[in-house]
């Protein structure tokens, strides 16, 4: 459920009709319901319910500080994957010990920032990782908290360039050599084990591979209990798909998958956190563009729009779908026609939709991505140097720019010339 909904014929976000928005800022933009953020995280809060728990909202979604100040006035978590996602969630304001590292490449200085600036745990990756970890953490004469991420090698059934639980894939550490990484650990005294991680993979729509991995984490927690690891809490990653078209069978419900937790976990006793970053920010966001032109090919329409796959990567990067909706709400009844959907980058992969059904669109006309909160704006670059998409976040009546477009002198400004030309 969003807050995204056509009121008097018009799209609103909220309390806000979205032209309203587009004639103050211009077009492209992203724009986020905080009543969605907030509804979403409370899912999962609720989900968890009766169990010690922290909702640690994965920020590589939608990273502004905006989002993350509106989660973490309701108590999230934030889970990071870089020094820059550590600064930016210290920034919005969210203290070091709800913050955990993620990440199959930290870097020293990463691990030193995070160390200095306080970190609830590190999920560490990979032995040269503890290792390096350890040195740093003896350097500042500190102990860093650590889980280490298992690999349980299960096929999570989503697409292949978000898996991540399957040996071959390059994360974590494969189940069956937990037990040897574990005494490792334990003996390195810039380490303090007090879990274990797992995280499978992204846009999952089905509970079944997340029951699978957490009943090996199940046994693996009494495993390393045996072997005298004091195991206290466990890292249950992300990854709960959301629907991004109404007309597919809907993913799980965050109560259906906050009950299969306790069913695989729950006798444990162990602090339980997650990760969730799509969930939660996804359909709490839209991309917001206006049509440039209408082209009529041999045997196709085009629509040409002012957004481009720098914009939004998704469909050219995953295949991903978008519902795209236009603003002003058809008529009842309204013949739809098949249109190409693309941006004005020259390559064919800038291409959102093929024979996509919409009603009659012409120049001018604006148009909502859907779902596009999360993995939108974080993911969008300044390729053909066009400015990097500006975002809008609405609370009630509300709205406002949380991210301004940058100006080309600003961007041009950021070259710097060699003395020798
Ligand atoms: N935890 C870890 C360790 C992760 O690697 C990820 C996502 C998450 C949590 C959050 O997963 P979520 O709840 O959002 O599914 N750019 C891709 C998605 C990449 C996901 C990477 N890892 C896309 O646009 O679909």
């Amino acid at each position: 459920m969003d807050h995204f909904l056509y009121r008097g014929g018009t799209l609103y976000a909220e309390d806000v009709p979205v032209a309203e928005i587009a004639a103050s800022v211009g077009t492209p933009f992203y724009v986020y319901s905080t009543a969605t953020l907030e509804r979403h995280f409370r899912l999962f809060d609720e989900a968890l319910e009766g169990m010690d728990h922290l909702v640690c909202y994965a920020m590589k979604a939608a990273s502004n500080q905006a989002i993350l100040k509106t989660l973490a006035a309701l108590g999230a978590g934030m889970d990071v994957v870089s020094g820059g996602e550590y600064m930016r969630a210290r920034a919005a304001g969210v203290p070091g010990e709800k913050i955990v590292f993620s990440g199959v490449g930290k870097t020293k200085d990463e691990m030193r920032l995070a160390l200095e600036g306080g970190i609830r745990q590190f999920n560490i990756e990979s032995e040269p990782e503890m290792i390096a970890l350890n040195a740093v953490a003896l350097e500042l004469g500190l102990r860093a908290p650590i889980t280490v991420r298992v690999n349980p090698d299960v096929d999570a059934k989503t697409h292949a360039k978000i898996a991540t639980g399957k040996s071959e894939n390059k994360f974590g550490i494969p189940i069956a050599r937990a037990r040897a990484v574990y005494a490792e650990a334990a003996a390195l005294p810039g380490l303090e084990v007090i879990g274990i991680d797992v995280h499978i993979g992204s846009q999952l729509t089905n509970l079944a591979p997340f029951a699978q991995a957490y009943a090996k984490v199940a046994e693996l927690t009494e495993v390393l209990r045996a072997d005298g690891h004091d195991i206290r809490r466990l890292d249950l990653g992300g990854g709960l798909g959301i629907p991004y078209t109404r007309s597919n069978t809907a993913p799980p419900l965050p109560t259906e998958y906050g009950a299969m937790i306790r069913e695989t976990v729950g006798h444990l006793g162990c602090e339980i956190e997650i990760e969730p970053g799509r969930l939660i920010a996804g359909n709490a966001g839209l991309l917001v563009s206006e049509v440039i032109y209408v082209k009529s090919g041999e045997d196709r329409d085009f629509l040409i729009l002012d957004a481009a796959m720098n914009d939004l990567i998704r469909p050219a990067m995953y295949d991903a779908w978008h519902d795209i909706i236009p603003v002003i709400e058809p008529q009842a009844g309204t013949a739809q026609q098949p249109y190409d959907i693309v941006g004005p980058i020259c390559e064919s992969g800038d291409t959102f939709a093929r024979a996509r059904m919409m009603p009659p669109l012409a120049a001018g006309d604006l148009v909502a991505f859907r779902s596009a909160g999360a993995y939108g704006a974080v993911m969008a670059s300044e390729y053909n140097t066009r400015p990097l998409t500006p975002e809008v976040l609405v609370h009630g009546h509300q709205f406002a720019v949380i991210r301004t477009r940058p100006t080309f002198d600003e961007m041009i400004n950021r070259d710097t010339i060699p003395e020798w030309l």
